[in-house]
């Protein structure tokens, strides 16, 4: 007697391949059978007319404190999330002090204290999230530990103490490093100084994932970096939120996306991830920085700059800059200062991208995706905090056909799974952990937008995270079944 048989189904395993019809059984926490199980089951699940796909896995999140804040995760479930990659763009979960800094930009509810990685992930261990939880190490985190913001290279005791942080993190068993180069203090590191940390590594199944330099006219040299760090230390590579920021910059990515190929074709493990949107979401201290916007190859005009979130300050989400600048009677820099000064974690959504490059990006071999959703609930977050994985299913592979509904499933569960070292999870297939999702492809689609951001997607019925249904027809389950995911 199974637990639960899902019915009549057509099945996308993950791997990429076309879907086929079949049933379902799931045992304990694990798929038992697929294809026509022989026993019976206690639930049966009918499946006619919907799909079945493995839980997405969201590689590229900020979810570290939220899955402790938030444990229904429910702005990640009910959009068909099973697996969250924690501690991107070089801001981790430990150690502690650094981390809960900035925790309390995004979300100001106070958070337990934990001890190193292996403590972060006893605490989720202790009070389960509805998602299971992968994590990285920042590389930025651990800096701020070690020597603050200082904007000069570490001294050897300095570098001793960043890899003995390194160290710890990878033997609790996080899956790779992140850094975040445009961030305080991330962006002080030079090229060795990745390395010199990347290489422990090495031989680890650990990735190197990064939030590059410069992402706008100097896109070209940072991907450079980034596969160089990755050639030299001997590890993986994911290049975080691929994107061209920036009018000047449009069109850059067809040749970053040659790098890559390039690389590939050296033997080295090189991919990136990407949301589906041509805006992007970010502090407004790293675009605004010493009194004026951008930087050299980054500039940022102030009408394209939207406060998403500002605590205390509720009034100005969803306002551009350039709007509050009226507003205020100032100019747009003295604005920026005034909201910094005011609220210093304020958050913004920045519309920089062009449409050809979103699509160009997706459609090529080496794209997962993920959200790199901030999850700032009481503000106006960037829509892909919810949205992400519906809008790649239901507008870019089913209305505008960029790739079949395989190609992109694929692309959000077997393949992210395989580059994060997530070994039994991402695929369908007997013994594997039952994270599923049962959708409708003709109706699955985001619904939240820039105005209106915190929308639940429409079309997907049920969400179970190792066996336990913890979505359905969009409602949040009390289900806390996700488990914390150590590198094999
Ligand atoms: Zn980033
Ligand atoms: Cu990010």
């Amino acid at each position: 007697m199974y637990d639960l048989i899902i019915r009549e189904t057509e099945i996308f395993d993950g791997t990429g391949a076309p879907s086929r019809r079949g049933d379902l059984a799931i045992e304990g926490s694990k798929i038992a059978a697929v294809g026509a199980p022989s026993q019976s089951a206690r639930e049966i699940v009918d499946g006619t007319n919907l799909a079945l796909a493995p839980g997405f896995i969201d590689v590229h999140t900020h979810d570290d404190f939220a899955v402790i804040l938030h444990p229904d995760m429910a702005f990640k479930t009910l959009g068909g999330v099973t697996t969250v990659v924690v501690g991107n763009c070089g801001f981790g979960p430990a150690p502690w002090k650094p981390a809960s800094r900035f925790a309390a930009t995004v979300d100001p509810r106070p958070l337990p204290q934990w001890e190193g990685f292996r403590g972060y992930m006893q605490t989720l261990e202790a009070n389960p999230p509805a998602v299971n939880v992968a994590t990285l190490i920042g590389h930025g985190t651990a800096r701020h530990a070690v020597m603050g913001l200082d904007a000069r290279e570490p001294t050897g005791a300095e570098m001793a103490a960043m890899k003995e942080i390194v160290t710890e993190g990878l033997e609790a068993g996080c899956v790779g490093l992140s850094s975040g180069l445009i961030y305080d203090p991330g962006r002080h590191a030079r090229t060795d100084e990745l390395i010199d940390l990347a290489s422990l590594m090495r031989g680890t199944g650990a990735l190197y994932a990064t939030h590059m330099r410069d992402e706008g006219l100097g896109l070209l040299s940072s991907v450079a970096e980034a596969i160089e760090i990755g050639e030299r230390a001997g590890v993986p590579v994911q290049i975080s939120h691929h994107k061209a920021s920036g009018e000047r910059a449009w069109g850059l990515v067809t040749q970053s996306l040659k790098l890559i190929e390039d690389a590939q074709s050296k033997g080295q493990n090189v991919h990136a991830d990407q949301y589906p949107y041509t805006a992007g979401s970010t502090s407004l201290s790293a675009v605004f920085r010493d009194g004026a916007f951008g930087g050299p190859g980054r500039e940022t005009a102030p009408k394209n700059v939207v406060i998403a979130s500002a605590q205390g300050h509720s009034d100005w989400e969803g306002r551009s800059i350039e709007d509050l600048a009226r507003a205020m009677g100032c100019s747009a820099p003295e604005a920026a200062t005034q909201v910094l000064k005011q609220a210093p974690g304020a958050t913004i959504i920045i519309h920089m991208m062009r449409e050809e490059d979103v699509r160009t990006v997706m459609r090529h071999k080496s794209t997962m995706i993920g959200s790199d959703g901030i999850p700032t609930l009481d503000g106006k977050p960037h829509p892909r905090l919810y949205g992400t994985f519906a809008r790649v299913l239901g507008h870019y592979a089913r209305d505008e056909n960029l790739f079949p509904m395989a190609e992109a499933i694929h692309r959000m569960t077997g393949f992210s799974a395989k580059k994060f070292g997530l070994t039994d999870r991402g695929v369908i297939a007997p013994g594997k952990a039952a994270d599923l999702v049962l959708f409708d492809p003709k109706k699955i689609i985001d619904t939240g937008t820039f105005e209106d951001p915190k929308k639940t997607p429409l079309g997907i019925k049920a969400v179970y995270t190792n066996g336990q249904l913890t979505a359905q027809d969009g409602t949040a389950t009390t289900a806390r079944s996700g488990r914390t995911l150590r590198r094999a």
